[in-house]
């Protein structure tokens, strides 16, 4: 049975509990010793997780054990550069007699999938541009399977069970609210930006049905969302007979939704929609993060290093 949770951990806890296994590999360190090289996760999150010392004996037990095998392990919370980490001393795969439940396990998106789903699929209907309706649908159509499970990354921001789904939903939502402040804005467009913005990280990232992820696909590493995203809607336009002005703008909504060459945008936004859908973006990432960070933060306490915020330290109010 499992008795703590990752996100509860204080540094100098000792640990003994099951965990997920998301990572594992075993690498020799600057000391010439081998090491073994963990990220184990709960449904509260994940954490980084070190075996000193592997001995050779230890080898064939330690290579038996594979991402998404359930793990019992004995450990203490050290902290390391500002993240809490495992000092493993035990490690073994867990057995049927240990009956550990799954869903401890399974990290997934505050609101059911279907629901989310059809949130989407009804904004979807609601478009009043025919083409951009036509397209919408078709694309929430052929990718339905994947979205009820998928996660939208594969670690950090809505790394969980239809964290995609969620993802979008959050930002349909502000996308209708901003489109009332800024009536200048076609909604339609933003609408149709925010539903495919990120719909390739289906084929970019790879995850199997419990919404985990093991990393991406060939194809994600070598072109990215984006570009897949360009070659989807590229084609789908054709087959639809969707007019080039309205294709290049939605493609270059998903191209330049990054905003930053450094994060994978060849183009910065060039009209107010893709503008939008940037921050539209940004902002459910950003609140995701911060959210997930002061979960395990005590009040009036700053919380661990978060990569994702530029290592910034998140505040928890006491009042
Ligand atoms: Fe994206
Ligand atoms: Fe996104």
């Amino acid at each position: 049975m499992k008795t703590s949770y990752i996100k509860q951990f204080r540094t100098d806890d000792e640990v003994i509990d099951f965990f997920m296994v998301k990572a594992i590999s075993i690498k020799t360190g600057s000391n010439k010793k081998q090491f073994l090289d963990l990220m184990l996760a709960d449904s509260s999150g994940d954490i980084t997780a070190k075996k000193w010392d592997v001995m050779d004996t230890e080898l064939p037990n330690l290579n038996d054990i594979k991402e998404g095998d359930l793990v019992k392990i004995k450990a203490n919370v050290t902290e390391w550069n500002g993240m809490k980490q495992l000092r493993v001393t035990k490690i073994r795969k867990a057995s049927p007699s240990d009956e550990v439940d799954f869903t401890d396990f399974i990290k997934a998106a505050p609101e059911k999938a279907e629901d989310m789903f059809n949130y989407i699929m009804g904004k979807a209907q609601s478009i009043k541009d025919e083409d951009l309706k036509k397209l919408t649908l078709a694309i929430l159509d052929n990718n339905k399977e994947k979205l009820m499970y998928y996660p939208a990354a594969t670690k950090n921001h809505h790394a969980e069970f239809a964290g995609l789904l969620y993802h979008v939903k959050r930002m349909l939502m502000m996308a209708e609210r901003v489109c009332q402040v800024y009536t200048n804005l076609n909604v339609d467009l933003v609408m149709t930006g925010v539903i495919i913005h990120d719909i390739e990280k289906l084929t970019e990232i790879e995850a199997n049905e419990m919404g985990i992820s093991s990393g991406y696909s060939f194809e994600g590493q070598m072109l990215g969302h984006l570009v897949q995203g360009v070659k989807v809607i590229d084609r789908l336009a054709g087959e639809l007979g969707i007019n080039k002005e309205k294709t290049i703008m939605l493609e270059h909504m998903l191209i330049s939704h990054h905003y930053e060459p450094e994060f994978g945008s060849p183009k910065k936004p060039l009209f107010p929609e893709a503008e939008i859908l940037h921050y539209l973006d940004i902002i459910d990432a950003r609140m995701y993060d911060m959210f997930e960070v002061l979960e395990a933060t005590e009040e009036g306490e700053f919380s661990d290093k978060v990569w994702t915020l530029d290592n910034r330290k998140i505040y928890k109010a006491k009042f």
